[in-house]
């Protein structure tokens, strides 16, 4: 066997390190999954530096575990550890993980890490046939994992921030309109449109189960009768052109027949809607997805786990996946629908793309 060379060890070795680094990623969100469950972030935001003892006794948990708990997060960076085995939750990390009002808080997007795991096993299949699952595949977890990735968002700054910027849209709204929210999910857009202008009626549309019953859950909670949810695969948008807003959240990309969807939006707008097309901030190429965006690995990953998998979901879907909604691909398909105006609005959000587009 020929000599290995010292450059050769080191590059086995840090390769080894990156492979391991993404268990390391793997394990860790298991440990912010059963943080946010167990409401240890909570009780730690404004504890101060606690012992596991203490943190143990605050959530009526068992010490033992508290303290692995406590050690690793420290370890992986998200607890200060104070010394004498006291640990605290830093102002920024409880923006993060603890406080569900803050634009940035982040923890409740773990919430469907059990589910997303349990379709890998699937997902050996759709390798092989080629079929997705759809979004339902991930049971009620599912729809309540994307509600804690986007819902942060849009509690903070739809309404007081995205919607004044497109022309004369809240005036209507404020006077009374009507509007829709097309792949709807959980329904958290609606909830807090129909909230903030109650001459205005709402209706959301989806095809997920899971996510209609939580939508209707959230609608009671807020004790909202200005907005009503459809099964889509039933009681689709009318195609009536009687809405003044249609709006699109995160899901053309999922979605089976994404053309079809937006020919819908187009024939159920008024001559003078607005349709707003939220999707993610993806690049042409694949060279400039990786060069620019430090998460394109994670979109690339939750593409084959949902994304991609929904949009595969049907024989002829187009699976256009995470990154394949590009602002390019978004005008072309608005044209082809029969949009005739299109604007891209920058809120300063890496992550999302805004688009204006109207008839
Ligand atoms: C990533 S989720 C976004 C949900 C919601 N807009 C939000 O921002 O929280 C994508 C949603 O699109 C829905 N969806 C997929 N295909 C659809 C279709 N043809 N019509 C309506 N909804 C669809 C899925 O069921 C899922 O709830």
């Amino acid at each position: 066997m020929p000599e290995r060379s010292s450059d050769f060890d080191k590059a086995l070795r840090a390769f080894i390190k990156r492979v391991y680094d993404n268990m390391g990623g793997m394990v860790v969100s298991a440990m912010i999954y059963l943080g946010y469950h167990l409401g240890l972030y909570r009780a730690l935001e404004h504890a101060g530096p606690v012992t596991s003892e203490d943190l143990a006794r605050a959530t009526g948990l068992h010490e033992r575990w508290v303290r692995e708990w406590l050690r690793g997060q420290a370890a992986a960076g998200l607890l200060d550890h104070t010394g004498d085995e006291r640990f605290s939750l830093s102002p920024i990390a409880a923006l993060v993980l603890a406080n569900e009002k803050s634009p940035a808080f982040s923890a409740g997007a773990f919430a469907a890490l059990p589910a997303q795991m349990n379709v890998l096993e699937d997902l050996l299949t759709s390798f092989r046939t080629g079929i997705g699952l759809p979004y339902d595949a991930f049971g009620p977890q599912g729809a309540k994992g994307v509600e804690g990735m986007l819902a942060p968002w849009f509690r903070t700054m739809l309404v007081p921030l995205v919607l004044p910027r497109l022309e004369g849209v809240s005036a209507k709204l404020d006077a009374g309109a009507k509007a829709a929210d097309m792949g709807c999910g959980t329904g958290v857009a609606l909830v807090e449109m129909a909230r903030a202008f109650p001459r205005s009626t709402f209706h959301g549309y989806d095809i997920s189960r899971h996510a209609l019953e939580e939508a209707e859950r959230n609608r009671r909670q807020a004790a909202l009768e200005n907005l009503t949810f459809h099964d889509a695969r039933e009681d689709g948008l009318p195609g009536d052109a009687s809405f003044d807003l249609i709006t699109a959240f995160d899901c053309i990309h999922d979605m089976t027949h994404p053309a079809e969807a937006l020919g819908a939006m187009r024939r159920s707008i008024k001559p003078d809607g607005t349709c707003l097309i939220v999707d993610i901030n993806a690049k042409p190429t694949f060279e400039e997805n990786v060069a620019g965006n430090p998460m394109a690995a994670m979109m690339y990953g939750f593409s084959v786990l949902s994304c991609m998998s929904s949009g595969l979901s049907h024989p002829e879907g187009a699976g256009l996946g995470t990154l394949g909604f590009s602002e390019p691909v978004a005008r072309r398909m608005t044209r082809e629908a029969g949009f005739t105006r299109f604007l891209r609005h920058d809120f300063d959000n890496p992550v999302n793309a805004y688009y204006e587009v109207r008839p």
